[in-house]
Order: structure tokens, then C-alpha cells, then sequence
């Protein structure tokens, strides 16, 4: 059998706790031969173009260290700047300064170099992410003929937020460089398709005078999961760690809320507040019996538009607090640090509420993880945005749309009072759906659609 090159930014062991990509693609590394490539997490002033192996709780990692200004043109700005408000339908966020774009292909050069060396003919290269869009055209440039997949893991942009990103025609001759374009969810290939079907040259900013030729792209959904059957080991096992049993006294009575985001804009977290306040402001019979606990562990924290939504929230969760709080019950705890799998599972398993309302996301990992970890004789309820991924997957949670704080509210109160046996069969229908796209299966069905293919000839066009 083959062997799989992962490529992604953040490799193993590196990335923060919450992030769920290295969760997602270590199993099945450990199943087949390979090793997975990025950078190393260093900042030097001339980096080697030679890759460092090193072994990490049996998974084989392959690091480059990176310059630090290039890394900020890359990561910072290009990548996270650019084309993640923009691809999370943000411009209103976005920052643009052009010389980033060189940044960015630069450190995708570098990659590609570093790679090269690696690589035997018969390897799968499987690169993941909006950070490495142009890897393909650099590997292609150095005559690899390899079969090489993408995955995105965050939402495809509309047509008319595309054309916002400079040298999105580049970008989009870059993706048909690959033999497999995987998306999340269908309405991220029904993006994609619209975008294809309609471009013309004139659309095409930073990009010769042609359409984009997709012919040899294949271009689907494959959703991804977790493993919620090991989640519901581990919440089982964690109830008897320390935290969690003072966690169950301390909510006595109380009915536990709880949401889990990276701190970032995109998970709409004031909005999430704002409707938690709206609850208590509309039904005050609440007051005492329930309490949210918001864990979000900060992010990309170099980047302004991050500051101003951690000081928003802080704002928030202190007006909640102000207006709420009595000498001896507080309405809501909110943690910025991030937290292993066992205590979260455990903290999944003690909420009657799994709050995840983003105002768009690639698919919500933690929408998986909370159904996985629920206790099938008395299983929590999903309070669900329609704007991530996993809406299309979770018809049973209730689904809301996150801007209308006035909805969530609602529904967080449906969530509350509902009744035992609804739970209980709303959820084996969620808990199904997480079995059928468990991470396991989605790179089982990603790799089997990259994988028998012939070799394509070097053009790569
Ligand atoms: C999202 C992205 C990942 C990224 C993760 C953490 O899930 O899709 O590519 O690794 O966020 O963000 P960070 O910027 O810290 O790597």
C-alpha cells in the first residue's frame, strides 16, 4: 500500500488543545506507513530547506523551521487575515496588504522543497488547509507526479467573497493543480461549483487572462467527525477525575450550559452571551437553576481583530454577571485556557446543553465530541448553528441561526425543558449520525476516492 504524506501548518503535538485537525488525521497515520510534514513551531533567520524526522508518541513528524518575517506575511496575514474572514464570509475583518501574498507563496515554496526530497513516486501527498492552497502548483513546478489531495477545512467562500481575496484567480489555478478537492459540506461544493461555472477572465484578479480549467479536479464533500465511541469511553472514565466530581457538586441543582471555541470571531460567542442573557432576562424562573460555562482558549492572539472579541467578551460575560450574579450564584464561568480531551468529555457529559453556535464554520468538531460524550440514559441536547458543517449532518439538534439572539434564547429554553424521552431519541439519531461520520470513516473515504488513481503526468494542468 502506498504511503500518506500528511501536510498541514501545525503538526501533531504542537497545536493548541482545541484545535480538532491533529485529532483528526493521527490515527490513521499510525495505520499506514508515512509521516506528516509542517512546520516546526521555530522562527529562525535562515532556515535549512532540510526537514528534521523525529518520532512523537509513534507518529513520524517531518518539521521545518521557518524566517520570521515570512512566517508573518504567511500565517498572520495571508493566511489568517485574508483568507479566513473572507473565506468565513468576514470582509468587514479582513486586512489586506499585498505584499503578504509573496509571503505566503514563499513559505509554500519552501514546503514544497523541503518535501521534495522525501517524497518516493507511489506516495499520496494529502495537504490540508487554507494556509497551503498553492503547495500542489509548487510540488507540480518540481516535477512531482504524485497523486496529491486537498482537504478544506473551513467553509468555501461565495463567489462575491472570493473575488474580495487579491490573486484569487491564482488561488483557484492552484486548486485545480490537485487530483481531489474535499470540502466539508455540500454547501461548500455548491459554493465551489457556482464559482467555476461563472468565472470568467475578467473575474479573475492576479491570474493570466483564462478560466480556470477544473477538468482534472475532482472536486466533493467528505465530512469530517470524531470518534464519538471513544468519547463516550473517555467521559465515563473522566468522571471520577478530580475537577469534574467538584464541578457536579458544585452545580447542585443547576442545569449546566456549556459552549467550547477557540477564541475566535467566527464562533459567535457575544451573540451566544447576549442570547444567554435574553434567557434569564425572559424567563426568570432560570435564575439559579442553570449556568453556562464558556471555555475558550485564545487564538491567533497577534491578530487585532482577536483582541477586540476577547475584550467584547470580557465585556459581556461582565454585564451578564453585573446584571445577573447574586452574592451566591453566578450565571455563567468563562475559562480562556484550553482543556485535555478527558476533562472536556467529562464537562460533555455533565451538560444538559451542548451550546454550538458559530456564525459559520467548516463542520464544529465540538458539535461531535458533545453528542459522543452524552449519557445514553439521560443524553444532553445540541442547541445547533445552521451555519456550520455539521448542521447538514444533525438534523435532530435544534438548529438555530446564531445571529437572532432572540432564537437561541428560545431554543436554549426548548433545550431546558425538554423532556426525557425526546432527548433520549433526538439524540440516538445524533449519535448515529456521528458514528457514520466518524473521523475514521471520513479519511477511509477520502483516501479510497485519492488513491487508485494513475499517475498524472507532470504539467499537472
Ligand atoms: C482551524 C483551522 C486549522 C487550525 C486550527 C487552529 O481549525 O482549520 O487549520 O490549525 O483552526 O488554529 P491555529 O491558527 O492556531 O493553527
Amino acid at each position: 500500500m502506498s504511503r500518506i504524506i500528511v501536510v498541514s501548518n501545525r503538526t501533531p503535538g504542537k497545536g493548541p488543545a482545541a484545535g480538532g485537525l491533529a485529532v483528526a488525521l493521527r490515527k490513521t497515520l499510525a495505520e499506514r506507513e508515512g509521516f506528516w510534514f509542517g512546520w516546526s513551531g521555530k522562527l529562525v533567520e535562515t532556515p535549512s530547506i532540510e526537514a528534521r524526522f523525529e518520532d512523537i508518541d509513534g507518529l513520524t513528524v517531518a518539521q521545518i523551521d521557518l524566517n520570521r518575517e515570512d512566517h508573518h506575511a504567511y500565517y498572520a496575514g495571508f493566511s489568517n487575515s485574508i483568507l479566513w474572514p473572507s473565506f468565513h464570509l468576514r470582509l468587514d475583518l479582513a486586512t489586506i496588504e499585498a505584499h503578504w501574498y509573496e509571503g505566503y507563496r514563499r513559505v509554500n515554496s519552501q514546503f514544497a522543497r523541503a518535501l521534495l526530497p522525501q517524497l518516493k513516486p507511489d506516495d499520496i501527498i494529502w495537504v490540508h488547509d487554507y494556509h497551503l492552497i498553492p503547495l500542489a502548483t509548487e510540488l507540480r513546478n518540481l516535477d512531482v507526479r504524485n497523486r496529491i489531495g486537498f482537504y478544506l477545512h473551513i467553509p468555501f467562500p461565495t463567489t462575491d467573497a472570493l473575488y474580495a481575496i487579491p490573486h484569487h484567480g491564482e488561488l483557484m489555478r492552484d486548486l485545480s493543480r490537485y487530483d481531489l478537492v474535499g470540502m466539508q459540506a455540500n454547501r461548500d461544493v455548491a459554493a465551489f461549483t457556482e464559482f467555476a461555472e461563472h468565472q470568467t477572465p475578467s473575474t479573475l484578479s492576479g491570474s493570466p487572462l483564462e478560466s480556470v480549467d477544473f477538468g482534472r479536479t475532482e472536486v466533493a464533500a467528505f465530512p469530517i467527525g470524531s470518534d464519538p465511541d471513544a468519547f463516550a469511553k473517555l467521559a465515563v472514565s473522566s468522571a471520577a477525575n478530580k475537577m469534574l466530581k467538584r464541578m457536579e457538586r458544585a452545580m447542585g441543582e443547576q442545569e449546566l450550559i456549556l459552549g467550547v471555541d477557540r477564541l475566535d470571531y467566527s464562533k459567535g460567542l457575544p451573540q451566544r452571551v447576549e442570547a444567554y442573557e435574553k434567557l434569564l432576562a425572559n424567563n426568570a424562573r432560570f435564575r439559579r437553576l442553570v449556568h453556562l460555562l464558556q471555555i475558550a482558549p485564545p487564538s491567533r492572539d497577534s491578530i487585532k481583530e482577536y483582541q477586540e472579541t476577547s475584550d467584547t467578551l470580557d465585556a459581556m460575560c461582565g454585564r451578564v454577571m453585573g446584571r445577573f450574579a447574586e452574592p451566591d450564584w453566578s450565571p455563567l464561568t468563562y475559562v480562556k485556557r484550553a482543556y485535555g480531551q478527558p476533562s472536556l468529555a467529562g464537562l460533555y457529559r455533565l451538560a444538559r446543553v451542548g451550546l454550538v453556535t458559530p456564525l459559520r464554520d467548516g463542520m464544529n468538531l465540538v458539535a461531535h465530541e458533545y453528542v459522543g460524550s452524552q449519557d445514553p440514559e439521560d443524553p444532553g441536547v445540541l442547541v445547533l448553528s445552521r451555519f456550520a458543517g455539521a448542521a447538514e449532518i444533525f438534523d435532530d439538534a435544534i438548529l438555530v441561526n446564531p445571529f437572532d439572539t432572540d432564537e437561541t434564547a428560545e431554543a436554549l429554553r426548548m433545550a431546558l425543558d425538554m423532556p426525557l424521552d425526546e432527548r433520549k431519541q433526538r439524540w440516538t439519531t445524533l449519535m448515529a449520525a456521528a458514528r457514520k461520520h466518524s473521523v475514521d470513516n471520513w479519511s477511509k473515504n477520502y483516501l479510497d476516492r485519492l488513491a487508485p488513481a494513475t499517475p498524472r503526468d507532470s504539467s499537472g494542468t
